[in-house]
């Protein structure tokens, strides 16, 4: 396993539409574990492949440390329901967090690690949050695409994220 940089906002590899995988075979397994190394180096509760400059539709997400990790390769949004404004940030776009309209409710599907169709379902929680923001990673779309006005985003003072990486992860603090 190994830990890739995280690519930040003006790399091109985040604004691209990734390309689908065929299968998932021993390498695209080792993806999804540098892609868990890579996201936990960065304290994140999501990642998507183009942040770490892979163009695959793959994306990981562990909301809670004591959680097992969810594995999805072609990630898909079946269907959403409600709105919800969140406050959101990214692990491409340090330092900034933005508040943000999310679904209240969320059903995704693609394949798991073991090449399985799978179905998520999500209601009011980070978990709904950061199916939305992967998927939006692997079809190169941005959380700041979805500020309703430029005050929305704000800057994180250098104080407040260095006590950020003190704590333990919370919901506000969750990036992605
Ligand atoms: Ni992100």
């Amino acid at each position: 396993m190994a830990v890739h940089p995280i690519r930040y906002l003006g790399d091109p590899v985040l604004r691209n539409r990734a390309k689908k995988v065929t299968r998932i075979d021993g390498s695209i397994e080792r993806l999804f574990d540098d892609m868990l190394e890579s996201m936990h180096a960065a304290r994140g509760v999501g990642l998507a492949a183009p942040q770490i400059g892979i163009p695959l539709r793959l994306i990981v997400i562990q909301t809670d440390p004591e959680d097992e990790p969810i594995f999805l390769a072609n990630p898909e949004i079946v269907k959403v329901q409600g709105v919800r404004y969140l406050d959101e940030g990214c692990l491409s776009v340090p330092g900034y967090r933005g508040s943000i309209p999310r679904s209240t409710k969320v059903v995704a599907k693609g394949m798991d690690r073991s090449g399985k169709s799978v179905r998520i379902r999500a209601e009011d929680d980070l978990l709904a949050e950061a199916l939305e923001h992967e998927i939006d990673h692997v079809n190169g779309v941005l959380y700041i695409d979805h500020l309703e006005k430029r005050e929305d985003l704000v800057k994180i003072e250098p104080e407040d994220e260095a006590e950020l990486d003190g704590e333990p992860e919370g919901d506000e603090e969750a990036a992605g």
